[in-house]
Formats: structure tokens, sequence, C-alpha cells
């Protein structure tokens, strides 16, 4: 039907007859003369129809915003004046001679010419029109190149790719399960796979050496702009590797792909262990472009007269840190009020601040609510700690460590924001030597998994018996810019200990042998040693564009509800549907 896509016309066909076809972006009638903006996924062309071909210039007239035509015309030069470099088709245009409408369209329901900011809702409900757009149209090309590159460079390395059911038993990730009912086994379930992670742990044990897979993943979570409750997974795993060898080779599959797609060279990528990140940043997941840092400062305050900071500083769980913020001095009172605010939402329960006007006052030289309490010795001894200079605001937490972490880590995002203190460009790192396991948060006294509960330890299981808290695991996570793109480890593969961890968690004989029996199986069947890795493609996606949110690159996201505007899904089920898989609704939870 076309010679070729409207953004690829050049001079090289000057004089030529073509033949195009696409969607009309913009109809522009200079008196007498009609130009159209014809566009297709390589761009736009325009193209010019004048009065002497009557029957086109009519067809031109009629012509609407989104209308699909077919062109045929003449490429000549634009005339002096008007050639517009931000096209790549910017010195040519068509001179028509005839055009047809192939179909009409209805006024587009948003703006697909100037685009601006139509609600997200809107967005999806139209996203036949959406994904039109020029930046869409980038994003799902981008997509797919980065699944090309990933596919290369795993293929080129002899992996196998190997698809894993979509209907299977719950795997543990953390997330609530999507349930699909049995017609066949009334009362049964299928749940909709979180990760791979079982079945690629059982294909190790069946040989299969080295596994990737790009997998859909599903997780009924709390949404936020970086997550979706179905997503799209890189999964990999290897068997005889240690952590050091999965490490290697990702950092090589992250930098080729940023070369390849992003000119960018990401050079080698450090390497932060769990504390290590925790106590600088407040965070598993630092962003390394904000240069704010934490500072412990137990040993200054231990002794002070300052109940709210001498308390946490003496006790086990406890944690005291600054976060120092260069030029903050300036900062007005409302503002500290809001960041009180703002941490509290973290649990702390309040945001002491010292402002150093001039260290060669001494404490004239600063102002604060907490210098009384605290006492000259333990203030001086807090400024030469984090390096204080004039013109700096001190932020500082105190109480459970966990709460610190979590609010000064949070605080220390929100000022790099605020304050745009963020380096250009790409910062990746490695997080290592994660916790084996947590307090479970939602059931006191528990245990929960920090990765998943097939993360190998890094301890004898007697030592994983009598410290669980304190032991460490053989995890890895890969951060870019404060979001875990991806995270792994090397796995359990002896039974008996899988057993153990799984015991740990608090779970019985039997629920063992239910959910994860075949897992022990196969790990009893001569299973090798193994390790792997799982990234967020979306995530990567999303970073590596710059975009705000996941669902700009993906094609038919979710809004926030977890819901599809445009195919309205979830939806209801008739009466004869849900009696075959053998369901009745609460009435009130009726779909429909
Ligand atoms: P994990 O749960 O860390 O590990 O997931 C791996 C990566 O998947 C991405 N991700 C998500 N992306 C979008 N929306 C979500 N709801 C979402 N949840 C997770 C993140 C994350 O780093 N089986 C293990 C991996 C392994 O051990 O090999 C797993 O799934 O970028
Ligand atoms: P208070 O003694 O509660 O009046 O607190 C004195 C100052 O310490 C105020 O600026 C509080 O915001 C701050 N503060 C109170 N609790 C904490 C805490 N856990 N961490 C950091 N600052 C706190």
């Amino acid at each position: 039907m076309r010679d070729c896509k409207c953004g690829e016309v050049t001079s090289e066909q000057l004089d030529r007859n073509i033949m195009l076809c696409g969607w009309v972006h913009r109809r522009r009638d200079h008196g007498g003369v009609i130009f159209l903006d014809l566009r297709d996924s390589a761009g736009l062309v325009q193209i010019v129809c004048d009065p002497d071909t009557e029957e086109a210039f009519a067809i031109a007239d009629s012509c609407r915003n989104e209308y699909v035509v077919r062109v045929s015309g003449r490429v000549r030069r634009r005339p002096e004046g008007t050639v517009n470099l931000d096209l790549t088709t910017g010195e040519i245009e068509v001179l028509v001679r005839e055009i047809e409408i192939l179909n009409r369209a209805e006024t587009p329901a948003i703006a697909l010419d100037e685009y601006m900011d139509s609600g997200e809702e809107v967005r999806l409900r139209h996203r036949f029109l959406d994904l039109r757009r020029p930046q869409m149209q980038h994003n799902l090309r981008f997509r797919a190149k980065l699944l090309s590159r990933i596919r290369a460079f795993w293929d080129a390395r002899d992996f196998l790719e190997v698809e894993t059911p979509m209907l299977t038993r719950a795997t543990p990730e953390g997330a609530r399960d999507y349930l699909i009912p049995s017609r066949v086994h009334p009362g049964r379930f299928f749940a909709l796979p979180q990760s791979p992670q079982l079945f690629k742990q059982t294909l190790m044990a069946a040989g299969a050496d080295r596994y990737y897979q790009i997998a859909r993943c599903f997780r009924d979570e709390d949404l936020r702009a970086d997550r979706q409750p179905e997503f799209t997974q890189l999964d990999v795993e290897c068997s005889f590797v240690d952590a050091e060898a999965v490490i290697a080779l990702n950092e090589q599959l992250i930098r080729t792909l940023f070369a390849e797609l992003l000119d960018v060279d990401l050079g080698e990528f450090p390497r932060l262990s769990w504390d290590e990140a925790m106590q600088r940043y407040g965070s598993d997941a630092p962003d390394l472009r904000n240069p704010l840092e934490l500072v412990d400062i137990v040993s200054c305050v231990r002794g002070s007269g300052f109940k709210v900071f001498a308390e946490p500083a003496t006790s086990e769980t406890g944690r005291v840190a600054v976060l120092r913020v260069p030029g903050g001095a300036a900062m007005p009172r409302s503002s500290i009020d809001r960041y009180t605010e703002f941490v509290g939402t973290y649990g702390a329960k309040g945001l002491a601040y010292i402002k150093v006007t001039s260290r060669a006052q001494g404490l004239e030289g600063l102002q604060s609510p907490i210098i009384k309490f605290l006492g000259e010795g333990p203030t001086l001894q807090i400024l030469d700690a984090c390096g204080a200079q004039d013109g700096d605001l001190l932020f500082f937490g105190a109480g459970e460590a966990a709460t610190v972490s979590a609010s000064l880590g949070a605080l220390r995002d929100r000022l790099g924001a605020d304050l745009d203190l963020l380096e250009d460009g790409f910062r990746p790192c490695w997080v290592l030597d994660f916790p084996m396991f947590e307090a479970d948060p939602a059931q006191a006294g528990r245990l929960a998994a920090v990765h998943h509960p097939f993360t190998a330890p890094d301890c004898d299981m007697q030592t994983l018996r009598d410290q669980p808290l304190r032991a460490r695991s053989r995890a890895y996570d890969i951060v870019l810019n404060g979001s875990e793109i991806g995270g792994g480890s090397i796995r359990i593969h002896d039974a008996d200990l899988q057993v153990e961890v799984l015991r740990l968690l608090g779970m019985d004989e039997d629920s063992i042998q239910t959910q994860f029996g075949f897992l022990l199986k196969a790990l009893r069947s001569g299973c090798p040693p193994h390790g792997g890795i799982a990234y967020g493609i979306d995530r990567l996606a999303m970073l590596m564009l710059g975009v705000p949110s996941i669902r700009e690159v993906i094609a038919f996201p979710k809004t926030q509800q977890a819901v599809c505007p445009m195919t309205e899904a979830p939806g209801g089920a008739s009466e004869p549907q849900l009696s075959s898989l053998g369901i009745r609704l609460l009435s009130e939870d009726r779909g429909d």
C-alpha cells in the first residue's frame, strides 16, 4: 500500500512520485493551500494540497485529525525559509496528486499534537490513541530493543530460554497471590506466579545448567509509580556458580545494555554491604546521585543529658544519626515543620535540628532547640563528627535503628529532590551481605525472610538456629539511582537446610510438605549448587528512558487502583460461570 514510512522520506526521493499511508496529525488551511502533517510510527511528513488538484483538495479539506489516509504525490524541496530542522523530513514535502481516506476518526479524546497532560485515567482508557504519540512509540520501541539485546546477551553465553507455567502454585515473594479457581477441581485454585523462582531452581536440579526467561510475574500488592500487579522480569539462574560469578556476569549485562542502547559507560559498580548502605544512606536501595549522607553519633551523645538521644544511644537496637544539609541553615521554620511531619510518617517521634551559623563562635554560632539539653561537649563532638560548616543545617534521628534509618533515609531522598541536589546520570551499585531474616512486621515474635526463603545463609545451621537475626545471607541486589532493579542470591541446595529455614520462618511440617514437597524432592535428587537473579524489566526501561512511572513503558498497564480502564478489567462473572467454578458470591461483592 505504501512505498515507505512517512518519517522515512528523504531528499534522496526528490522529484519521485511516492505513496504514503498514515494518520492526519494536523490540518492547516493557509488560504488556498492545505497542509497535512501525515504521521506514522516513523514520524511526520508534510503534505501539500493545492487547489489545482481539485478532487484531492476537496478530500484534504474534509480530513480531520486522526483520519487514516493514503496519499500519492511528488517529493519536492521545501521553499526557502520553511525548512523545519526539528523533523527528519524537515527539508522536503510531498505535493499531492491523489488522496484516499482509508478510515475516518471520531474527534480524539486526547490531544495527540500538543500533548500536555490529559489525566492518566483518560490516557489509559484510550490507550490506542495514547500509544500513537511519538513519545509512547519511542518507549515501546526502546523496550523491544532492550528485550532483544537482553536475549542476545544470554543466547551468546549459551543460556537456555525456558518458559515456566502461569497457572501454578503460590511462590512466596512477599506479596499476595492472584488466584485462579479450577473448574475441574472445584474449591481448588491455581496461583499466578509471583516469580518463576521455584521452577528455575527445579530446572537447575533438572540439569538445565544456565537458564533465562523474560517472565511475566503477578503480585497483588499496593501499587506505586514503580510497581504493577503484572510486570516482567528477566529471570536468570546458573548451576555451579558462586555469588561473585553471578555478580560479574550481571554487571557485564547491565553495562552492555547501557553502552549499546544509551551510549553510556557505567564503569565498575561500587559494592556496599547492607550495613554500610543503612549506615550511610538509611536505605538498602541508596540513590548515589544524592551527596547527603547519614553519620552515626552514638558515641557523642551516649553520656549526654538529652534523654531523647542518650536512651537509644545506649540501647542495643537503638540508633542516633545526623544528616548534614550543606547550606540548609537558611531553611525557614515552616519547612523544618513540614519535614518533621514527613519523618513522622516513617515513625520518627521528632526531628531535632541544629543550624550552624558560625562555627568560630562556638555555641553562640548555633541555633537549635536541643543544645540546652545536649550540653556543650556533645554538641561540639557532633559538629566534628559530621564535619559541620557554616551555613549547614543538621537534622537528627534518634530511636529504634530501623525507624531512624527509614525516616532519615526517606528525608535524604526528599531533600535531594526538594533542594535539587541530585547529580545527573546513572549511579548503579551492588548491595551485599543482607540479613537472612527480619522481625516479621505482620506477626510479633515471628521471623520473615529478607529475600525469599530459598536464599542460602552465609553461616552454618547452628548459628542460623541460635542467632537467626544476626545471620547474613548470600544475597545481592542491584540498585540504580535509588531503585532496586534486580535482586538474587545463591540458593539453598541442601534439603535439610531448606527445611530448617522454613521452620525458622514458622512453617509446620505439613505446610512445608504441601507447599514445597516438590522442591525438597528436587533438592534431594542430586541438585547442583546454584544461584541467580531477577530484574524488573519495566523498572529498568523506566530508568533508562528517564520517565517518571513504569506505566510509561508498559503497553497496557493497570492504574494505581489495579484496574485497566480500557478493557474495564477486572469484570464480573455470570452466574453459570461462577457455579461451574463452585463459587457463590456474597451479595455485596457482586462485580457488576
Ligand atoms: P524480587 O522480588 O526482588 O526477586 O523481584 C525482582 C525484581 O522485580 C522487580 N519487581 C517489580 N517490578 C514491577 N512491579 C512489581 N510489583 C515488582 N516487584 C518486583 C524489581 C525487583 O528487583 N525470585 C526473586 C529473584 C531471585 O532471587 O532470583 C525475585 O522475584 O525490580
Ligand atoms: P522534645 O524533648 O520532645 O520537645 O524534643 C526536643 C526536640 O527533639 C524537638 O525538636 C523534637 O522534634 C526532637 N525530637 C524528639 N524526639 C526525637 C527523635 N526520636 N529523633 C529526633 N528528634 C527528636
